[in-house]
């Protein structure tokens, strides 16, 4: 029996199969163990149950010695050193494809409300403003028919893709391991100039890191609209703040913020046209429940001594 330390409770039933066979810890809080917690509460721990709130660097790994796997409670992992896991022959694992929809779901949806602004329409019902049906107040952008340049066409972009196919726009893509390879996408550059809507789902590298910045933002279309349900820090918020205000795009819609979870005094909530809801990518039901699956799926194999069925890295 190993020790296993699980960094949240999780939805569903998964950890009863984890409980099944090992000894099992969960952290009790609502929010994330601090580094200082979750070192000390890992530190004897066989298994590691994480998600991407935790940091596993080195020192976490150093305070950790008989860690022998880790489950990452999502389908990204830039939260984990992986050079630093593989030094210690400690294997890592995500929860592919079951999120995959949900998140194309959600960046879609996001895309519709930032086209059509639902969010400052609804409020205005809300607060009173609602006089009459007015020829000129609420005017959108139109979805039908427009070109989407999708950053990052793995699994998630061809979802959004898929969507996209039904609302007849023309699908654009950038994919940095596909265009070095010369084989098919346009350029980012000519992404940027061509798309009324950029949606971004590459993951987070150092590559990738500010790839929306202020040479970015000036190379779209002052009609554009940027949909980010990837990682916050792949787009500098200072650059999108200035760009919102200065009319250089149209519009914003986030799901994942630099730093997460966003303050409500967070400069970049004063710009316009800029929709943020709390990375709630796969947060469906279904998603949430398979993902934690994968997640005792993988931890379960690597303390069997088995490879883990979904490994990364
Ligand atoms: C992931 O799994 O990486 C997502 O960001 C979680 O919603």
């Amino acid at each position: 029996m190993a020790r296993c330390f699980v960094t949240r409770a999780l939805p569903g039933p998964a950890l009863d199969r984890l409980r099944a066979e090992h000894e099992v810890d969960v952290w009790p809080g609502d929010e994330p163990p601090t580094a200082v917690r979750l070192a000390a509460q890992s530190a004897n721990a066989h298994g590691l149950l994480s998600l991407l709130t935790d940091r596993v660097d080195t020192a976490l790994l150093d305070a950790c010695p008989e860690l022998r796997a880790i489950a990452n409670y999502a389908v990204g992992y830039d939260n984990i050193d992986l050079e630093a896991t593989r030094a210690r022959g400690i294997p890592v694992g995500n929860t592919p494809d079951v999120l995959t929809e949900a998140t194309a779901d959600l960046a879609f949806a996001l895309l519709l409300a930032a086209a059509r602004g639902l969010n400052a329409a609804e409020i205005s019902v809300r607060a009173d403003q609602w006089r009459t049906w007015e020829p000129a107040a609420y005017l959108g952008r139109d979805v039908h028919g427009a070109t989407l340049g999708i950053v990052g066409m793995g699994r998630i972009g061809q979802a959004v893709a898929a969507r996209a196919a039904g609302f007849d726009m023309e699908v654009i893509h950038h994919d940095m391991e596909v265009i070095d390879a010369g084989r098919s996408g346009v350029s980012f550059p000519a992404l940027l100039a061509r798309a009324d809507f950029i949606s971004l789902h590459c993951p987070l590298t150092a590559d990738t890191h500010h790839l929306i910045n202020e040479a970015a933002l000036i190379e779209m279309k002052p009609t554009a609209i940027l949909i980010n349900t990837a990682r916050g820090p792949i787009v500098d918020q200072v650059a999108l703040r200035e760009a919102l205000k200065a009319g250089q795009i149209a519009g914003a819609a986030l799901d994942v913020t630099d730093p997460e979870p966003m303050r409500a005094d967070d400069p970049l909530l004063t710009a316009p046209n800029l929709i943020v809801v709390p990375h709630i990518g796969s947060a469906t039901i279904t998603a949430r429940h398979t993902m934690a699956e994968l997640a005792v799926d993988n931890l379960l194999a690597a303390l069997a001594g088995e490879p883990m069925p979904h490994p990364v890295g």
